[in-house]
């Protein structure tokens, strides 16, 4: 039985003040969710604030990246241990965001997650395919290309505790959500892949959300899907009230 998991991506929003209030209406919002764990990730300067208010609120705390180099001489960089020196237990990785304007590519993004993993983080891996690439017919090409990217260069056994993220970039603070059935098709797909590459009993325990528009009104669908274990939530995230509406959705009986 897979534990839903949603996380909260917070990218690049908030001052101090309002990343610490934001934490304090989730910690209060969400604590009815049980069965569910909850993962919020904010800024790296924020860390340090937002898990002093999470203390003791079982809401898990993670970074929006990490280094590909332990540490030393990597300027703009925030190694991997200094994250879980903060108190992060998890790090988004191949963020599309980070993939577009930062030019990562799967090499960087196997370097960042060989050393989240070696610094006791649990990898958040997103994947996904652009617009362009759907309407290409490309979809399956690209997010397997992105697994690989990985495992091809770490090992078929490297994935570790990670969890995938789905998120069509064409989904992503677009409004625009893939529909459930096309969630659900790409998560099977990915579970297939997974299962070639390290196994039917790793690949069926391992955690996919989805990510890319969830919000309250369409959370419950997405999340009733088999292979859709949780959501990467971007917008809704910052409200607090939405957010915990799409933790109670993935509250299993
Ligand atoms: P969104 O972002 O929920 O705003 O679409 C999701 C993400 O980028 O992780």
């Amino acid at each position: 039985m897979r534990t839903p998991l949603i996380a909260g991506n917070w990218k690049m929003n908030g001052l101090r003040r309002d990343a610490e209030a934001l934490a304090r209406d989730v910690a209060a919002a969400v604590t009815a969710s049980e069965g569910v764990e909850v993962l919020v990730c904010p800024p790296f300067v924020h860390l340090d604030a937002v898990g002093v208010v999470l203390a003791d609120s079982g809401i898990s705390l993670g970074a929006q990246n990490c280094a590909d180099a332990g540490q030393g001489a990597r300027t703009g960089e925030v190694a991997a241990d200094m994250l879980v020196d903060m108190g992060a237990t998890h790090v988004i990785l191949g963020h599309s965001e980070r993939r577009e304007f930062y030019g990562e590519d799967d090499g960087l993004v196997a370097g960042r997650y060989r050393q989240a993993l070696e610094a006791g983080l649990t990898p958040v891996l997103c994947v996904g395919e652009t617009l362009s690439e759907r309407d290409a017919g490309q979809t399956e090409a690209v997010v397997a290309g992105q697994i690989r990217g990985i495992t091809d260069r770490l090992g078929a056994d490297s994935l570790g505790p990670g969890v995938i993220a789905y998120e069509p970039v064409w989904a992503i603070g677009t409004g625009r959500t893939a529909s459930a059935e096309q969630a659900q098709a790409m998560h099977a797909f990915i579970r297939a892949q997974l299962a070639g590459i390290e196994g039917e009993s790793a690949a069926s325990a391992r955690r996919l959300l989805y990510g890319g528009s969830m919000k309250p009104g369409n959370a419950a669908e997405l999340l009733a899907m088999d292979d859709v274990d949780g959501g990467l939530i971007g917008g809704a995230s910052l409200d607090a009230g939405d957010f915990a509406a799409i933790c109670a959705a993935a509250t299993r009986d």
